[in-house]
């Protein structure tokens, strides 16, 4: 059968209250804007929107079937009443969950996630069907959506969680049951709402409740808190940890990475057997997602040699380190885009990188950097605490935004202070302006800092892609 859902299987999964005609779907969605032909319709109710509103017009744009709670005036399609949207959204991710015979693994940290996902993803679905959650949907409804859009024969299912309060994971582990679980790392993210690096850790551990039989827990060795990590995994009954980093008691070990800015040649050993692949992703941050990425297919049962060679063609996504070469001036220029996402390890790592990266001759390294967010009181000390990385990084030209990056800004040397302004928008075009021909730019921030702005300037101001 190759629909997603039919009407009788979404009557079964959600009970609902009324629903009209039958119908195949061939998608679940609660976006408004993506629905598409054959998708099932999650009409949820937000603080500040309510999909209801939505309704008609995903009916008229082709969708299967909505799901609503209340009437829709002029609504014409298939309508499936429930009591609760959100609830029947978990249940139709439960449904989908229960009818899978998929190998199953989810992703947690406090770094990484996106990465790791999308690197299974690549290694698995070149040996069998896989299905990997969209972006980084891993909330209360990114979960529940990834697992209603697990089509029933899939062979792997990857699966990203996360976290911005205590309490979020386990209820969404539940409804994954995996029988891999990965803890990327536990670090400095969201520390604002958590406390402590500790309850970061009790958090991100609660990815291993309600895991099938057999469970392995893959996790950062080399992570401060492994140990503890490894202790809440046992008493949530997973049955094998793996570590992966470079600790000497690694099952997932690196022996020797050769870093280029394209990339890296890595060698490991993992569990036993050496193993050596490229990795089309720059930094170290990559090789250990790589690591991690391996040690989960291989607990997963899938062929881990082939899943080693298919890491050459994973690539950093835009936003999350993608390099892109553009026509800039007379000559180009090298964007690093790194805008979706800051923390801590994640801008060192950038930073890292940035600094194996050789501009052309005559160019520059340019960074613009936006605030991390959600780091609490002790935002301005993590942000004044990336002083060293980013005087090792090699830039000449360092462009600042938001109040947090205030509190580097006087730790820059004299010589590469580009400007501080107050957000991205007034810092746009400053860097741009600032560019030249065989500069290497990098641009970071938290999501909510918008450096994403910095990034659409620096294309407007270039002529578009060039040739590699
Ligand atoms: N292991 C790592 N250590 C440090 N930085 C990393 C690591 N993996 C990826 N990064 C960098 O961190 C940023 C975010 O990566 P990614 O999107 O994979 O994280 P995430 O955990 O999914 O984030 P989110 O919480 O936003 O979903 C990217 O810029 C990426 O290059
Ligand atoms: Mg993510």
């Amino acid at each position: 059968m190759s629909a997603l859902w039919t009407s009788d299987e979404v009557a079964r999964a959600l009970s609902p209250v009324a629903m009209s005609g039958a119908f195949e779907a061939t998608g679940v969605t609660f976006d408004s804007r993506a629905v598409g032909k054959g998708d099932i319709f999650f009409a949820l109710t937000g603080e500040t929107t309510d999909g209801h509103g939505f309704v008609a017009d995903a009916l008229a744009r082709g969708a299967a079937a909505a799901i609503v709670s209340r009437d829709v005036p002029g609504a014409s399609g298939n309508l499936v009443r429930v009591a609760d949207t959100m609830k029947a959204l978990v249940d139709l991710g439960r449904a989908g969950r229960a009818r899978s015979n998929a190998r199953v693994a989810s992703v947690t940290g406090s770094v990484g996630k996106t990465s790791t996902k999308d690197a299974l993803r690549a290694m698995l679905s070149a040996q069998a069907s896989t299905s990997a959650s969209t972006a980084s949907f891993n909330n209360h409804v990114g979960v529940p959506i990834s697992l209603a859009r697990l089509p029933r024969d899939a062979a792997y299912g990857v699966f990203e969680i996360g976290m911005n309060h205590p309490g979020e994971i386990e209820p969404l582990a539940r409804q994954v049951e995996s029988h891999v679980g990965v803890v990327t790392n536990v670090g400095p993210a969201h520390i604002g709402h958590m406390g402590s690096e500790e309850a970061i850790a009790d958090e991100k551990a609660c990815l291993f409740a309600g895991m099938r039989s057999g469970a392995v827990a893959v996790l950062n060795r080399d992570n401060r808190h492994f140990d503890r990590l490894a202790d809440k995994a046992r008493r949530f009954g997973v049955a094998r940890i793996v570590g992966f980093g470079r600790n000497d008691a690694a099952d997932a070990r690196l022996l020797a990475c050769d870093l280029q800015d394209t990339g890296s040649d890595v060698a490991a050993n993992l569990h036993g057997r050496r193993i050596e692949y490229r990795l089309g992703a720059a930094g170290e941050h990559w090789v250990l997602n790589s690591l991690a990425a391996l040690a989960v297919v291989e607990a997963l049962g899938a062929d881990v040699l082939k899943a080693a060679q298919t890491l050459a063609e994973v690539k950093a996504t835009p936003g999350r380190g993608a390099r892109r070469r553009l026509k800039f001036g007379a000559g180009t220029i090298e964007l690093l885009d790194e805008s979706y996402n800051a923390n801590p390890a994640s801008v060192k790592a950038m930073l890292a990188v940035l600094a194996r990266t050789e501009p052309a001759p005559g160019g520059r390294r340019v960074l613009a950097m936006g605030d991390m967010r959600e780091l609490g009181e002790g935002a301005d000390a993590f942000h004044a605490g990336l002083a060293d990385a980013v005087a090792a990084s090699g830039a000449a030209q360092v462009f600042l935004c938001g109040p947090h990056m205030q509190a580097l800004w006087p730790r820059l040397a004299a010589a590469q202070r580009g400007v501080h302004r107050p957000d991205s928008a007034a810092l746009a075009g400053d860097v741009a302006a600032a560019l030249k021909a065989g500069d290497v730019v990098a641009v970071k921030g938290s999501l909510g800092s918008k450096m994403k702005n910095v990034v659409d300037a620096i294309l407007a101001a270039s002529g578009g892609e060039a040739e590699r």
